[in-house]
């Protein structure tokens, strides 16, 4: 379903994931759009991810806040499940300062609890659509409404978490 949505978004000339982990999206966001990045602290993440290489694709191996990328704006950003992993507020801020005109895509199923390693301040479905919009994005419509998307994710032939992921796709101007 995130593809199926993703692939709705129009072709843009540059396109950043954060968190990109094997690169799965962002390889396949680089059949759709000019020019793809992703941005991820994991150097066993980037050594995955660049088994597939393309010409208009690359990978940086940086906390997805750092000032790595100088004043680019991009037009199409994506968070997929990072929101636990990074501070969300300041994820947001961040996200924002990138995108004068484009897409911000975020889905996650809000898994905060995390024991030391939780982010300080987590955030929930409608927080994150008032903190979006307070950024100057406007809530598609398709996604104004928190979605519970499926996700069963294996842990072991005898454990299964069984998320239900919401997915928001801002946009400014
Ligand atoms: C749960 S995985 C999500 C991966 C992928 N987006 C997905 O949906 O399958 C989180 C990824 O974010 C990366 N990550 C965590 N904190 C980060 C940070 N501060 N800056 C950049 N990457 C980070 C991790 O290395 C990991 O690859």
């Amino acid at each position: 379903m995130i593809k199926k949505n993703l692939n709705s978004i129009p072709k843009s000339k540059l396109v950043l994931e954060y968190g990109y982990s094997i690169g799965t999206v962002t390889s396949s966001m680089s059949n759709n759009h000019d020019i793809v990045f992703g941005i991820d602290r994991s150097f066993n993440a980037l050594r995955y991810a660049k088994k597939s290489s393309k010409n208009n694709l690359d990978y940086v191996i940086d906390n997805s806040l750092s000032p790595v990328f100088g004043k680019l704006q991009f037009d199409l950003i994506l968070a997929l499940n990072i929101l636990e992993l990074i501070e969300p507020l300041e994820l947001s801020k961040h996200v924002s300062r990138q995108i004068s005109t484009g897409y911000f895509v975020i889905s996650d199923p809000y898994d905060f609890d995390r024991g030391t390693n939780s982010v300080k301040k987590p955030i929930n479905e409608t927080k994150l659509r008032t903190n979006l919009e307070q950024l100057g994005f406007k809530i598609s419509s398709k996604t104004k409404k928190p979605s519970f998307m499926p996700w069963n994710l294996k842990l072991n032939s005898r454990a299964t978490l069984n998320y239900k992921v919401d997915l928001v796709i801002g946009k400014k101007k």
